[in-house]
């Protein structure tokens, strides 16, 4: 996805994975600087670690607690800093600077794929780990009218619902099941990604033909069992690829400072997650 975008862009970088030990991020992170990088993306466990190794927190990485995007950036007079990806000399000085995409991701999925407008809607959130929490405050920033919350271990679900009320106080929140419709189920457990999985919600408190629309943050397999069975209740439906085309589309434009190629990257993805 990132190299097709980067070649759409005439762009002449490479985009190549790591494995690096948690233990060694710290080291890894100031080679890349050191090496000049244009940037890095992050993956769990170390989205988190990486929010006391950036040299500046982002508004969005300090909100979600977690960096996903670094853009490394060069001194170009005194405080000037500029992205090193769209420098034409290499700098002495270089800092990094930690972002987060994730978020942003999910509401321009839920509004592209399946024409959810978060502000003012009813949801149901299923589950309260990484995923879910992040989902829940990102939903609860851009004025979801109403906000369900559902998890197997409910001190979790409590617990971001306590989170919410201090931080959003004009959001409505609760723990439980809605009565009536909704206008999305947004699925953050990892329920569905196993074979023989079931359901993450039990339909005899919550018939999915009450919901309008059903996205699963999951993208393998491309159709979860909650997918399966929403469709059949008539639900439109989206899977969780288009959360990790916008979050790396968004980190490849925070790197160059153009607007990412969405179709190209989307095509490349799709080719290589489903074959
Ligand atoms: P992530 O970062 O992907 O959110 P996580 O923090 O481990 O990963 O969260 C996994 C989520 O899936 C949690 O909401 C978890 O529920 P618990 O908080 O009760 O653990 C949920 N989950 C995982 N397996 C589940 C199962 N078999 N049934 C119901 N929920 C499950």
């Amino acid at each position: 996805m990132q190299n097709a975008g980067v070649a759409a862009l005439g762009l002449n970088w490479r985009y190549l994975a790591f494995e690096v030990h948690p233990d060694d991020l710290r080291a890894a992170l100031e080679g890349a600087r050191l090496m000049k990088f244009v940037g890095v993306n992050l993956t769990v466990p170390h989205k988190v670690l990486a929010v006391e190794m950036v040299d500046v927190l982002d508004e969005s990485a300090r909100l979600w607690g977690a960096v996903n995007t670094v853009r490394f950036e060069g001194e170009e007079g005194r405080e000037a800093w500029r992205p090193l990806g769209q420098m034409d000399e290499l700098p002495r000085s270089v800092r990094s600077h930690g972002f987060n995409t994730d978020a942003d991701a999910i509401g321009r999925a839920v509004v592209e794929d399946l024409g959810v407008v978060v502000a003012g809607a009813r949801v149901l959130l299923l589950g309260a780990g990484g995923a879910g929490r992040t989902a829940a405050f990102k939903l609860a920033s851009e004025s979801v009218g109403q906000l369900f919350l559902v998890n197997r271990t409910g001190e979790k679900a409590k617990a971001v619902e306590r989170e919410i009320r201090s931080r959003w106080p004009s959001v409505e929140v609760t723990t439980g099941y809605p009565s009536g419709a909704v206008d999305l189920v947004l699925n953050a457990t990892s329920l569905g990604l196993r074979p023989g999985d079931g359901l993450p919600l039990d339909e005899s408190q919550f018939p999915l033909r009450q919901a309008g629309a059903v996205y699963d943050m999951i993208y393998r397999p491309a159709e979860t069992p909650l997918l399966k069975a929403a469709k059949a209740a008539g639900c439109r439906v989206a899977n969780g690829l288009s959360m990790l085309l916008y979050q790396g589309a968004k980190a490849l434009e925070i790197w160059s400072g153009k607007a990412a190629p969405i179709p190209i990257m989307r095509r490349a993805l799709e080719k290589n997650v489903y074959g």
